[in-house]
């Protein structure tokens, strides 16, 4: 079987899913290891890559998703290798990075707390001068991390640190942040799928599901410089609660849907206290 040929029957095989043409083609560039445009040539997949191709969709129809399939993920337009020690980087916190991007002016520093696969930071490195620091508590996702800073050449610091807690008088000029949000019953409710995938350290977000927005905005003034702005993806129903967090220390405090409509980035600036 030709590679474009294995898109098209991918593309008929998985035709009740919403990009049906992506999907097909992103999963034969994983088959062959290689680029989306890669798959545009002659080339006959080998045994092994049709074996693999099969299997892979046969799993994909089943509605496992590639991430889950292959350990790969793509985000902001960059690969990222994954494993279950990480949340898969989500197409939401891509809208996440384009904000504070357009808000991260030349060689100012960023801090992603919670940073998973590293999918923020490294995002951030390729796509502007600032320095970025990224912090995990779980040491197999910094490993992680690591590696796909290193495949994609971005110049990321990586910390291993409970929160704050290894960053005593750093400051920096961003926080972004998507922490664990789930709360409790949504998190006994959650898809069997995701349980077995991702970890419940980068999903669950305690009883109420805020315990880490609370956690960061109270230590955030004291690692912002002056003028420094935060940024955080939110649940579908958090943004009142985070904003509430933020008015004793913040200002200019605001709302961003998603591109579905829901309520998924709040930010704000630090308040000047001189
Ligand atoms: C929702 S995931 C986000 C991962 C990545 N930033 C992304 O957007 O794809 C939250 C991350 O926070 C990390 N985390 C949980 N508790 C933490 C803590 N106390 N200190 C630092 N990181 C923590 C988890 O290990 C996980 O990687």
């Amino acid at each position: 079987m030709k590679r474009l040929e294995a898109v098209n029957y991918a593309k008929s095989r998985l035709s009740g899913l919403r990009d049906c043409k992506a999907e097909a083609e992103w999963l034969v560039a994983l088959v062959i290891k290689g680029k989306r445009s890669d798959i545009y040539t002659d080339k006959e997949l080998s045994s092994e890559e049709q074996k693999m191709f099969l299997f892979a969709l046969n799993e994909r129809e089943k509605g496992v998703p590639l991430a889950y399939i292959f350990h790969s993920a793509e985000f902001y337009g960059i690969e990222f290798e994954v494993n279950n020690s990480v949340l898969i980087p989500r197409p939401e916190t891509e809208e996440l990075v384009s904000l504070a991007l357009k808000h991260i002016g030349i060689h100012e520093s960023v801090l992603d707390m919670g940073t998973g696969s590293g999918a923020i930071a490294i995002a951030v490195a390729k796509n502007s001068s600032a320095r970025v620091t990224a912090v995990d508590i779980s040491k197999e996702a910094i490993k992680i991390a690591k590696h796909n800073a290193v495949t994609n050449n971005a110049k990321v610091e990586f910390i291993i640190s409970d929160l704050f807690e290894k960053l005593d008088g750093r400051k920096f000029d961003y926080i972004i942040s998507n922490p664990p949000y789930i709360d409790k019953k949504e998190y006994d409710e959650l898809d069997k799928l995701v349980k077995d995938n991702e970890p419940k350290l980068a999903l669950y977000g305690g009883e109420d599901g805020l315990y880490y927005y609370r956690k960061i905005v109270e230590e955030a003034p004291k690692y912002l410089n002056r003028g420094g702005k935060i940024f955080f993806e939110i649940g579908y129903n958090q943004a009142d609660a985070v904003s509430k967090f933020l008015e004793k220390d913040f200002y200019d405090i605001k709302v961003q849907k998603d591109l579905e409509g829901q309520e998924r980035i709040v930010y704000a600036s630090l308040k000047d206290r001189r």
